[in-house]
């Protein structure tokens, strides 16, 4: 689905690079979670995955499109939320999910259907004719899972979702996220809520200035720890300590 392979990306002329020498590969029908302290490279690694920037060295793929030669094919199969999502904003939120309907090619009788069912979804169905301008951080994020959603990709990858969203709408893309991968779509998010990620995820990668430093599933995480019941957050604590 996606196969990251030893990938390495500096920016401008720094000495140290945001992503070192990564490789994971991700299955059909997996949620995975993509851990790491601020500074740590998973919206980089993100960004690479979508195409919004190149790496330095190394192979990133998905369904085995290359994301550097093949940028239309990688596009058409992700649904991407960014950490920041960006909105025309004088439009209303109908109009802009009419455009990415139509950027994506969505068959036309097929579009307001869906931008309705997406909306209802998230309960933004009784502002779609509302400026963007006016929405609040909660609803742009929303809008912001919508517009990744309508154009049903094969792969969903979200950089921080859960940011501003109330406990309803946080459940309800729990939810999504969820039915999402049955059928085997994929599902790639970051996250520092590692509640979310314990229950949500089939595994987890964390990542620590900008190397791989552990990627399996919660349950064999705890078991390499030598206790079986830590919570991924006291894993993600000691693993990631540096006072030592
Ligand atoms: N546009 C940029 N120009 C220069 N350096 C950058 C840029 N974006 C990120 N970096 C650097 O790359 C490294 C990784 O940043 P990245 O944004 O990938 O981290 P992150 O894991 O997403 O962190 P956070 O949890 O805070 O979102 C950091 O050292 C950061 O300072
Ligand atoms: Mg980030």
């Amino acid at each position: 689905m996606v196969t990251i392979q030893s990938v390495t990306k500096k920016y401008g002329n720094s000495a140290k690079a945001a992503v070192e020498n990564l490789s994971l590969a991700l299955v059909p029908g997996e949620i995975f979670g993509f851990l790491g302290p601020n500074g740590a490279g998973k919206s980089t690694t993100i960004k690479m995955i979508v195409g919004l920037l190149s790496q330095d060295t190394g192979t990133i793929t998905v369904d085995g499109h290359d994301t550097l030669n093949e940028t239309v094919l990688v596009k058409q199969r992700i649904g991407y939320v960014p950490d920041e999502p960006l909105f025309y904003e004088k439009m209303t939120a109908n109009e802009y999910l009419q455009f990415i309907c139509e950027i994506y090619r969505v068959p036309n009788e097929a579009r307001q259907e869906r931008i309705v069912r997406w909306a209802k979804r998230f309960s933004l169905h009784g502002v779609l004719d509302d400026q963007i301008s006016s929405y609040s951080r909660g609803m742009k994020q929303k809008l912001g899972i919508v517009t990744a959603l309508v154009h049903e990709p094969r792969l969903l990858i979200l950089d921080e979702p859960m940011v501003g969203l109330d406990p309803k709408s946080a459940f309800i893309l729990k939810e999504v996220m969820h039915e999402f991968c049955e059928g085997g779509r994929s599902v790639f998010f970051s996250t520092h809520v590692m509640e979310v990620a314990e229950r949500l995820c089939t595994r987890v990668g964390i990542i620590m200035n900008g190397s791989l430093i552990a990627c399996d599933t919660f349950h064999a995480l705890q078991e390499r720890s030598g206790s079986g019941d830590l919570s991924l957050e006291q894993l993600f604590l000691e693993m990631t300590d540096e006072t030592e």
